[in-house]
């Protein structure tokens, strides 16, 4: 079909750790189901090293950086919401579950969503919620930082509305977390280090019969750069202590101000991700940094090409990994 072959299979040694990610979505409260209407990144790989090793997005130009990889790929399924509904994203790092640790604690750094119509085109992801650095504590504590402090306090919950009057349609939300622990270095000029960036995609169609239309926004990748003082984020001349500035552009004014707190009911499904080899028949290297720490290798630029399509994609059972 749209999906070329993808080559390369690549044994990496080690696992990058802290690949977090969305396991599932509830909306006013009720759970959509384990992975439902998710573009699941290519991260569970094996604990202890061995295949699909995926490192967090750190290259600004990568595709990968729109919905991470394998983003072009449609999920089975789509959750169908109203404008003024309150969707909450279930993020977990190992297992869907109360043990889950949702983002290693060194992992300081901003949250965002955006939304953008199904598929996206050039400029065309609104900023719909950000936090940053929320509370500003005595160098060298790191303050409260919206990942490690909110959303892995708060069991990964992270929540957004709806908004009020959007026109009905498909769209893609793109919910981020970045993590800034390696971000005082500059990813161009160090491979190895540099902000670590975790989008995942949720594929929803909005009903009813607003007439709200997205403004301009952003593209992604180009919505990131470099040189922007919250990506390259030195904690040593630029100490947490003092303001971040979260990246990418302002929340849209129709996006709602305040943040919701739907309570989340029960999960329904399990509580864990089937291993990478049940649903990944070719390994694929993306726009990976090393593979194993204690003997870092450079492991190269993307070799899995997404294919994003310029028209709506209508979710097939083929295109099923779950
Ligand atoms: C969560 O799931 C993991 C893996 O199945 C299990 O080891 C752990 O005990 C579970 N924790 C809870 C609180 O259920
Ligand atoms: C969404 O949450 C807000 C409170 O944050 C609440 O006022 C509103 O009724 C909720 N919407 C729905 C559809 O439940």
């Amino acid at each position: 079909m749209y999906r070329p072959s993808v080559l390369l299979l690549a044994l990496l040694q080690g696992q990058a750790s802290a690949h977090t990610f969305i396991w599932g979505v509830f909306v006013n409260g009720v759970d959509q189901g384990l992975f439902k209407g998710i573009r699941t990144p290519a991260y569970n790989g094996p604990p202890g090293g061995g295949g699909f090793a995926n490192s967090p997005v750190k290259d600004l130009g990568s595709i990968d950086l729109r919905c991470n990889v394998l983003g072009d790929i449609p999920a089975p399924d789509t959750i169908k919401v109203q404008p003024g509904d309150n969707l909450t994203f279930d993020w977990k790092h190992n297992y869907r579950n109360g043990s889950d640790d949702i983002i290693d604690k060194s992992h300081h750094g901003p949250s965002l969503v955006y939304i953008s119509p199904d598929p996206p085109a050039e400029n065309s992801f609104v900023k719909l919620w950000h936090q940053g650095l929320y509370e500003i504590a005595s160098f060298p504590q790191p303050g409260k930082w919206s990942t490690t402090s909110n959303l892995a306090k708060n069991g990964g919950r992270m929540s957004i509305r709806i908004p009020k009057d959007l026109k009905a349609g498909y769209y893609l939300i793109r919910a981020e977390m970045i993590a800034l622990h390696e971000g005082d270095a500059d990813f161009r000029k160090s491979p190895m280090r540099g902000a670590q960036f975790y989008p995942n995609c949720v594929q929803i169609e909005v009903t009813g019969d607003g007439a709200v239309e997205l403004p301009e926004g952003v593209s992604f990748p180009g919505a990131y750069s470099h040189d922007d003082p919250g990506v390259v984020h030195n904690k040593q001349t630029a100490p947490c202590r003092t303001a971040y500035e979260i990246p990418g552009p302002t929340v849209w004014s129709g996006a709602w101000q305040e943040t919701t707190s739907a309570p989340a009911g029960e999960i329904t499904g399990g509580s864990t991700a089937p291993l990478w080899s049940t649903w990944i028949k070719q390994s694929v290297v993306t726009s990976a940094t090393f593979a194993d720490r204690a003997s870092p290798t450079v492991v190269g630029t993307s070799t899995f090409s997404a294919q994003w399509s310029s028209t709506y994609q209508t979710p097939a059972p083929a295109t099923k990994r779950w």
